[in-house]
């Protein structure tokens, strides 16, 4: 009788593809994060006795404070996570929704173009948050600890200030003359109409009070009563549409996880409305018929590249949010799809992406935020959180004390045309009422016999191709600290250019590259804010590491 556990456990090991489910404990915790301060509420919750989904919850909370240009409870995001003690894996989906009045003629302008202004700037621009639903979820339903804890450091971080780093001052630089646009916005993030400069404390008492009611109150402490009744005035008395059944409507949705087994790895990530996994397997799929140690370093970019673009395409195909659109996932997801594309890639010659518009200078950057979270008791968090664009709208609703996002242009507004990130899409992607529009954010897991990943940045579009590539670096056997430092490159399939990070290749590289084909395009600009850690259960090593690019990112292990 007792053999009959013992090799239902063999089975679902040799199932699953890796003895993670048997690995024990790390004893230790690593948190990587966009803040120092972040990490910081982080570990002193889980000193309280909370796990790592107190910690993701308080990690969360306090960089919508700190970082209020990348993320907040006036945008969404998207968190894996992996309870330890019975493998469960789940992705609280806490995305943006359109709200019920939705009207797509707002954001296409008398010629049929799409009216950026409208998608990206101020009210109209806001979808309904779901970051604050998603906090209260993780930690009411996977914590241990009440939202009075979690939420304590993020009030405290509101309510006392702190000082901005020189990201943070120069992006409000770059976006006060949207934020001059709203009274409530200039008096909370400006001086004398100004960008402040270094040395400024920023304190948001009215964020502080917002916090405050949802600790108390749990979800109703937004999306009811005082806090929902001010956001639905504020929106509306500057032209938004949103109503209070919007609010109370709001949903957390629970996803179950993309997953895809590579070389040996399994890797646990974002499914819709996620646009990261399904690219992920798509890309990982094809690669994984090749070995690609084997090539040079040119062919192995030339590979992964033609990898890319045909994902990305798939991605404008086909891809929206799964509670409105049927999408062939386990079609775009199967290996047997993957080696139909893979059949169809020329070893030596670019495929050139059909229906080229000209190479258009997409949005990149850090703003958006990732951190990663291991506990000592190997529970695993994975969260990418965002008000979309830089101070997502600009817009404040007087007495709220953040920003609201500007998620409507992650919509196909107009199909076809790309929005801020360069991407396509269709009527798949399309807005509509309660619609989620499709993210690039791809928080993953990567697990292999010994050692486990958890990796996640900003970077809109590229999103998914810097997780690609921190992804084949950890399966590669690179650390935290050099995977986040790592130059990276990226091809979307529309524009059709492999744009690259300074020092991704060398000028041979790119010569060679040309040659086959490709089009090279150097950024001026480095891209994403990438925090990672790992465990490896054998030897017990645990790293914590946030990327270089940030100012005041921080990954420690304690
Ligand atoms: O969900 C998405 O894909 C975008 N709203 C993410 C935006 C972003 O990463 C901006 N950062 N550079």
């Amino acid at each position: 009788m007792k053999r009959v556990p013992a090799l239902f456990a063999l089975v679902f090991l040799i199932a699953t593809g890796c003895a993670f489910a048997d690995a024990g404990k790390p004893g230790r915790a690593a948190i990587a994060s966009a803040h120092k301060l972040a990490t910081d509420a982080g570990f002193e919750v889980l000193a309280e006795g909370g796990n790592a989904f107190d910690a993701a919850a308080a990690v969360a909370a306090a960089l919508s404070v700190l970082e209020p240009q990348s993320s907040g409870i006036g945008g969404g995001g998207l968190f894996l996570l992996r309870r330890a003690s019975d493998g469960k894996e789940t992705m609280v989906d806490a995305r943006e929704t359109a709200p019920n009045a939705v009207d797509a003629k707002d954001y296409v302008d008398a010629n049929g173009e799409a009216n950026r202004d409208h998608s990206t700037n101020g009210p109209l621009s806001a979808a309904i948050p779901g970051e604050a639903a998603g906090i209260v979820w993780i930690a009411q339903k996977y914590g241990k600890l009440p939202l009075s804890k979690s939420l304590a450091p993020a009030i405290r971080l509101a309510r006392d200030g702190f000082k901005p780093d020189s990201r943070f001052l120069g992006e409000l630089a770059g976006r006060k003359d949207v934020i001059k646009r709203f009274p409530a916005s200039t008096s909370l993030y400006l001086v004398d109409g100004e960008a402040p400069k270094e040395g400024w404390v920023f304190k948001t008492p009215d964020l502080a009070r917002v916090l405050e009611t949802i600790a108390a109150q749990g979800n109703d402490g937004f999306y009811k009563g005082e806090v929902a009744r001010t956001l639905v005035d504020g929106v509306r008395a500057q032209g938004g549409r949103w109503t209070l059944d919007d609010l109370a409507g709001y949903q957390v949705k629970e996803r179950v996880p993309l997953t895809v087994d590579y070389r040996g790895w399994h890797i646990v990530t974002a499914p819709p409305p996620s646009s990261g996994g399904v690219a992920l397997a798509e890309i990982l799929n094809i690669l994984g018929g090749y070995d690609l140690s084997k090539y040079d370093r040119v062919h192995q970019i030339h590979l992964t590249v033609e990898a890319m673009r045909r994902a990305y395409r798939d991605r404008a195909a086909y891809l929206g949010d799964p509670d409105f659109v049927k999408m062939p996932i386990a079609e775009l997801t199967s290996p047997l799809y993957a080696a139909g594309l893979r059949a169809s890639i020329h070893p030596d010659k670019a495929t050139p992406s059909d229906l080229l518009p000209g190479y258009m200078d997409t949005q990149q950057g850090t703003h958006t935020s990732h951190f990663s979270i291991i506990d000592k008791d190997g529970n695993l968090a994975s969260g990418t959180q965002t008000v979309n664009l830089i101070f997502g709208s600009g817009f404040v609703v007087p007495g709220t004390g953040f920003v609201l996002n500007d998620e409507m242009d992650d919509f196909a507004l107009v199909a076809g045309k790309p929005n801020a990130f360069g991407l396509v899409g269709n009527d798949n992607n399309a807005p509509g009422p309660r619609r989620r529009p499709l993210s690039s954010m791809s928080p993953s897991f990567v697990v292999g016999n010994d050692r486990i990943g958890v990796i996640g940045t900003p970077g809109g579009s590229r999103i998914i191709t810097m997780v690609l590539e921190g992804i084949l670096a950890f399966v590669g056997g690179e650390q935290p600290e050099k995977i986040v430092a790592n130059p990276r490159y990226h091809h979307q399939y529309l524009p059709d250019v492999i744009s690259a990070e300074k020092g991704a290749f060398t000028p041979d590289e790119i010569a060679a590259l040309e040659a086959m084909g490709h089009k090279v395009s150097e950024s001026e600009r480095r891209w994403g804010f990438m925090n990672a850690v790992s465990w490896n259960s054998k030897t017990g090593e645990m790293h914590a590491a946030s990327d270089p690019r940030g100012v005041s990112g921080s990954g420690e292990v304690r």
